[in-house]
C-alpha cells in the first residue's frame, strides 16, 4: 500500500472516532434534557461519517485500498457542558493536526488530487476550530448560571446559536 494511501486509511479512525464521539455526548446530553446541544452533537456525529465518506470516494475513485479502522467505545459521560466541549475542541484540534500532515505528504509526493481532495479539509477544520471555540468561550461566560445555559441550548434548536460563525451573511464583517 503507498504511504499517502495509508495515511488517509489511518486518518479515517480519526473521523469515525468523532463521529462515534459526538453520538455518545448527543446521547448523554439528550439525558440531561439540553436536546438543543444534543441535537447539534447529533448533527456533528453524521458530519463526522461524511467526512470519512468523502476520504473513502476519493480512494476508491483513486483505485486504492480502503481498509476501515476500529472504533473504540467512546466515554459515556463528562463532568460538564463545559468539559464536554474543551474535549470537543482539542478533539477537533488533533483532527486538523493529522490532516495537515496528510497536506504535506500529499505534496511531498507531488499528488495533486490530493492536495486538492484535502483543500476541502482544510477550510471545514477552520470552520469546526472556530464553532468550538465559540461555543467554549460562550460556556465560560455562562459559568454555573443555568438559566444562561438553557438560553444557549434553545439557540441550538433554533439553529441561531452559530450565526455568527458560520461565515454566513451574519457573521463578522457583515454589514447588513
Ligand atoms: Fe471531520
Ligand atoms: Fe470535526
Amino acid at each position: 500500500m503507498k504511504e499517502l494511501t495509508r495515511a488517509i486509511n489511518n486518518h479515517l479512525a480519526s473521523e469515525f472516532q468523532a463521529s462515534h464521539t459526538y453520538l455518545a455526548m448527543s446521547i448523554w446530553l439528550r439525558e440531561k434534557d439540553l436536546a438543543g446541544f444534543s441535537t447539534y452533537m447529533l448533527n456533528k456525529s453524521t458530519e463526522e461519517r461524511g467526512h470519512a465518506s468523502r476520504m473513502i470516494a476519493y480512494l476508491v475513485d483513486s483505485d486504492e485500498e480502503v481498509e476501515l479502522p476500529t472504533v473504540q467505545a467512546p466515554e459515556r459521560g463528562w463532568p460538564s457542558v463545559n468539559k464536554l466541549f474543551d474535549v470537543v475542541y482539542d478533539m477537533e484540534k488533533g483532527v486538523t493536526a493529522s490532516i495537515n500532515r496528510l497536506y504535506s505528504l500529499a505534496e511531498q509526493v507531488g499528488e495533486r488530487s490530493a492536495t486538492a481532495m484535502l483543500d476541502w479539509f482544510i477550510a471545514e477544520q477552520l470552520q469546526e476550530e472556530a464553532e468550538a471555540r465559540f461555543v467554549r468561550k460562550r460556556l465560560r461566560l455562562a459559568g454555573d448560571n443555568s438559566a444562561a445555559l438553557l438560553l444557549l441550548d434553545q439557540q441550538f434548536l433554533e439553529g441561531t446559536a452559530l450565526s455568527y460563525v458560520k461565515g454566513n451573511a451574519a457573521g463578522v464583517g457583515s454589514v447588513a
